[in-house]
């Protein structure tokens, strides 16, 4: 199986009763990537891939494949493979059966469709279990079978709308790498919806955050979470500290609990920096506040301090130490770890 370039111009989608599921998006997915599309519930996710399917039609705008135009072309002749979060099996066909489903349409002989199946199952690690019914599988299982029924046809893209939404936290993780690794291998152009940051980060080759039908930002997982394009998409993924400025002083900025260390001109309303960027210190710091809240979070903490701002900074601190609320905490922070964001 090989991937195809998706490419999506001007596309807007708008229903019936006026509202704007997504409007002017312009995207390409290079064949082979896996794009992760990440945003708050309703933002427009589940209906740009529907319209890359071809379940929906965009009002404005074209769908490419590779070159061919796919705009006017039904989900059937797209070559698409396709997988729900509510799995959306047939219960009354057999785990085998469910498989061979899209094979048998396409008029595979009953010995080429048994190969393929038996391909599958093994890909999607369920060796022998061809001939079980879908009421007796758990929902890893019957989410596996979601997979390997979509990748039977060989398609050239697959799309995965909240395929690990329904599973319990463990489960969802190991599924997670499972689909990691298999996405790698088969070398196909999918498209994965999620509102789940960690999973996006963690399957996506580039994240595709949407706010309110459009692209808010589309990078690598590591560009979206260091250089952030507005306040929308820093806030989304991971969590954010704002420092909004007083005044500029000889060498910084003179925010609420002291000085940070900052060069840059203009002067910005806001510096922004992440949770794991502020340090502890013994003695002095570049802020001052203090502790309202320590949360043990296994490898970390995560510290809540109070320096007279609006919110409280987060602080994430692997360093052990157990502070006692109200107690007075330092915090140094490397000038390179602020940032300013477009809001
Ligand atoms: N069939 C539909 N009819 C009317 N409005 C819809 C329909 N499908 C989605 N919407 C609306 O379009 C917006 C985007 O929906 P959707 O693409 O499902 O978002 P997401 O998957 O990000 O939660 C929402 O406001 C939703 O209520
Ligand atoms: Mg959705």
């Amino acid at each position: 199986m090989t991937g195809t370039t998706i490419r999506l111009q001007g596309c807007r989608k708008a229903f019936s009763d006026g509202t704007v599921a997504v409007d002017d998006l312009n995207l390409t997915i290079e064949a082979g990537e896996t794009l992760a599309i990440l945003g708050p519930s309703g933002c427009g996710k589940t209906t740009t891939l529907r319209m890359i399917a071809g379940l929906e039609r965009p009002d404005v705008g074209q769908i490419f494949f590779a070159d061919s135009d796919v705009t006017r072309l039904p989900i059937e002749r797209r070559d698409v493979g396709m997988v729900f979060q509510n799995y959306a099996l047939f219960p009354n066909l057999d785990v085998a059966g469910n498989i061979v489903y899209g094979l048998k349409i396409r008029g595979l002989s009953p010995a080429e469709r048994n190969k393929r199946c038996a391909e599958l199952l093994e890909l999607v690690g369920l060796q022998d279990h061809g001939k079980r019914r879908i009421h007796e599988l758990s929902g890893g299982q019957r989410q596996r079978v979601a997979l390997a029924r979509a990748l039977a046809p060989r398609p050239r893209v697959l799309l995965l709308d909240e395929p690990l939404a329904a599973l319990d936290a463990q489960l969802r993780e190991r599924l997670r790498s499972e689909l990691d690794q298999l996405l790698r291998s088969l070398r196909i152009t999918s498209v994965f919806v999620t509102h789940d940051q960690g999973e996006a980060m963690a399957l996506g080759d580039r994240i595709l955050v949407m706010e309110r039908g459009r692209v808010a930002q589309m990078a690598t997982p590591r560009d979206i979470y260091q250089q952030p394009a507005n306040a929308f998409v820093a806030s989304f993924v991971g969590n954010l500290n704002a420092f909004p400025v007083i005044e500029p002083t000889a060498h910084g900025l003179k925010v609420s609990g002291g000085e940070l260390p900052w060069k840059g001109i203009p002067v910005p309303k806001t510096v922004y920096c992440r949770p794991e960027h502020l340090r502890v210190m013994d003695g002095a710091g570049h802020v001052r506040g203090r502790l309202v809240g320590q949360f043990f979070q296994g490898a970390q903490s995560r510290l809540l301090v109070d320096i007279g701002a609006e919110q409280p900074l987060l602080v994430d601190s692997a360093d052990g130490v157990i502070h006692a609320t109200g107690a007075l905490i330092a915090l140094a922070i490397e000038p390179h770890v602020l940032f300013t964001l477009h809001s």
